[in-house]
């Protein structure tokens, strides 16, 4: 793959392009989105993930089927099907809606052009906002680093991939670690493998080897360890949904570190896109729906033979029962603070509204149309 690819792009046809994730890191496969069950597969089977990455898909998605039927109908069904991919990263339900709220006031035949172009702005303003929130979280890398002895290297725990390939280009939790490499600061990244689909051992390692930043994969279960012998500064982790009061929901195990953080007094941040904001939710243990996927991603992993083979072994004794969460919520009063490309805040409802009045306004004149629709 030519390094830096981006996960979503169009080529010089204006064909949309993905790199199939589920590929990673063994092999680069990239792959056409030429219609809406391509884009709808791409987000069911994980080709694409990663909250950021599912919104961009999904809004291609809709660019693709309204290039074949733009009627209202056609919008609906469209909306419809990408929105049951997966239920949990609120960036899908965010680009769905824009997408229709866009293209229904426009006169049938304009709709696919301006279906492209706004999936287009999507993408690019999701690599805007990931560099803001580079921007921001540098700062919280800067300070915390000038209060270690000089020629220390600041260490950063992550969780899953928050990374480039989970967004357009920069990722959420890695856009400091990346502004932060190349502004010269010393910074070594610890990366949960994260079980059980290992996009931290598969896809944080691998982007963070391309770029040249110091890390080493650790299994999920020794954060606390590390943190309890000074090894960690950091924690910084990326989200699927937050809520209006700043509960944080993100890849399964996230709270554990969270927890882990608050027992170590290590400080716990969460890069945060607006777009991954929901301001219908509160409480978010209570309302976010978490996605329980298949038994096999337990039971089996993928890797690699030492002569090149691609392989898939069961790990457990057969017919084990096994169970499969694909995310948990960190309540707000374990997060230290938001990094939003508005600059860091609060996890709580006053600073995010704060922030974010209009997503805020908007939110709450769509009382009731929470699960929403076309
Ligand atoms: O199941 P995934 O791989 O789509 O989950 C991804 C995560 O949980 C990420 O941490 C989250 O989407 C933030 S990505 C910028």
């Amino acid at each position: 793959m030519n390094p830096g690819r981006r996960p979503i792009s169009r080529n010089s046809d204006g064909v949309v392009e993905i790199v199939d994730q589920t590929e990673l890191p063994h092999r680069s496969v990239v792959i056409r989105l030429q219609d809406l069950e391509d884009a709808a597969e791409a987000i069911e089977t994980m080709r694409v993930r990663g909250a950021p990455l599912i919104g961009a898909t999904a809004a291609y998605g809709m660019a693709l089927a309204t290039a074949r039927a733009a009627d209202d109908a056609a919008l609906a069904a469209a909306h419809r099907r990408l929105l049951a991919t997966r239920p949990t990263a609120i960036n899908l339900k965010w680009a769905l809606d824009a997408m229709r709220d866009r293209l229904l006031p426009l006169p049938t035949e304009a709709r696919a052009a301006a279906a492209m172009a706004l999936a287009d702005r999507i993408a690019e303003d999701d690599v805007a906002i990931c560099s803001a929130i580079g921007d921001h979280g540098l700062e919280i890398f800067r300070a915390l680093l000038a209060a270690k002895p000089a020629g220390a290297r600041l260490e950063v725990l992550t969780h899953c991939n928050a990374g480039r390939l989970a967004c357009v280009e920069w990722g959420t939790a890695t856009a400091p670690i990346y502004k932060a490499h190349a502004a010269g600061l010393p910074i070594h990244v610890w990366v949960d493998e994260t079980r059980p689909r290992n996009q931290g051992a598969s896809l944080t390692a691998w982007e963070l080897a391309e770029r040249g930043v110091p890390h080493t994969v650790i299994p999920d279960n020794t954060g606390g360890h590390l943190m309890q012998h000074g090894l960690v500064d950091v924690v910084v982790v990326g989200t699927d949904r937050t809520t209006a009061d700043g509960d944080v929901c993100n890849k399964i195990g996230t709270y554990l570190k969270a927890l882990a953080a608050r027992d170590n007094g290590v400080p716990f941040y969460v890069a945060l896109p607006s777009p991954t904001i929901d301001f219908t939710v509160a409480d978010g243990v209570a309302e976010i729906p978490i996605e329980q996927r298949g038994g096999e991603e337990v039971s089996h992993m993928r890797g690699v033979t030492e002569d090149g083979r691609i392989e898939t072994v069961r790990i457990v004794p057969e017919g084990a029962a096994v169970a499969n969460y694909a995310f948990d919520v960190t309540p707000a009063r374990l997060v230290t603070g938001l990094i939003t490309e508005r600059g860091v805040i609060a996890a709580t409802r006053e600073a995010l509204a704060a922030a974010f009045p209009e997503a805020a306004r908007a939110a709450s004149g769509k009382a009731g149309g929470r699960e929403g629709g076309a």
